[in-house]
């Protein structure tokens, strides 16, 4: 992972917690946000292997108690919640003839009703925020027709309309909702993802051949995309959509 350029002062005072916060992407935006000055709370199943710095949270975002108790722990322990990142997230592959009731009730569960649990949580802490905001982690699947990819495209493009719903609903509170839409990023949900397909390596060289730039995003760029958006010195940025795709969408 590349070391973040600390840029002292930016998120001092502030405290953040990132769902989802012991691995992959989460650790490298709980990285980033400790370099930028914040205290910041790793909310995960298994949060041990979260980022030195952090306050590692035992939480479940398909389950409301665990989320309640996770938020008023974070909220007690580090002083409030200014930023929130909702990026625990799940994968699933195949067509809707493959993946059957259950498995569309889980994936929604974590990856859009989490978003929505997680925000109903911390929006008493983030009223009472000067600096409030908060980032979702949509997909280009949201706005790609990726193969086998229907419900955790479905996922993503909800995650992206609930992005925009919250980002209205809570601006005049002074809260800010946005989302970045990364590309195939390389973390242990890309290689899990792989095992699924009978050529693994063969999926591989064609997911890094499906981004223009020809290589996955790496977890730091997407953590910098996810730092500028919740950012206090981007107070004018609410109900967008940032894409960190090596050109997937566009090119
Ligand atoms: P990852 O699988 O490497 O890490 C996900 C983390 O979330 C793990 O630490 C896991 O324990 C935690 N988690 C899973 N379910 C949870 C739950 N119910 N409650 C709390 N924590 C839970 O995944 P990665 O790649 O870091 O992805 C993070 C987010 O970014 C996900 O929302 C994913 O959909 C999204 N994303 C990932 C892309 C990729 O190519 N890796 C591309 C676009 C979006």
């Amino acid at each position: 992972m590349t070391t973040p350029v600390p840029r002292p002062g930016e998120y001092d005072g502030l405290v953040a917690a990132v769902t989802g916060g012991g691995a992959g992407i989460g650790a490298a935006v709980v990285t980033e946000l400790l370099a930028r000055g914040a205290r910041v709370a790793a909310l995960d199943l298994d949060p041990s292997a979260a980022p030195d710095g952090a306050l590692p949270v035992v939480c479940d975002v398909a389950d409301r108690a665990s989320v309640d108790a996770a938020v008023a722990r974070v909220a007690a322990e580090l002083g409030g919640l200014d930023v929130l990142v909702n990026n625990a997230g799940i994968s699933a592959v195949g067509t809707v003839e493959e993946n059957d009731d259950a498995t569309w009730a889980r994936v929604l569960d974590v990856n859009v009703t989490g978003i929505a649990r997680v925000t109903a949580a911390a929006l008493p802490h983030l009223r009472a925020s000067s600096a409030a905001a908060v980032v979702n982690l949509s997909s280009i699947a949201a706005l790609n027709g990726l193969p086998q990819r229907a419900l955790y495209s479905a996922s993503k493009g909800a995650v992206m309309s609930l992005t925009f719903a919250l980002a209205t609903d809570h601006v005049r509170e002074g809260i800010r909702v946005n989302c970045v839409c990364p590309g195939t990023v390389h973390t242990g949900f890309v290689d899990r993802l792989l095992q699924n397909f009978p050529d693994p390596v063969a999926e591989r060289a064609a997911m890094d051949a499906r981004q223009a730039t020809g290589r996955m995003v790496t977890p730091a760029e997407v953590a910098h995309a996810v730092a500028y958006l919740a950012s206090p010195r981007n107070g004018s940025t609410t109900g967008t959509a940032l894409d960190v795709d090596g050109g997937v969408t566009h090119l």
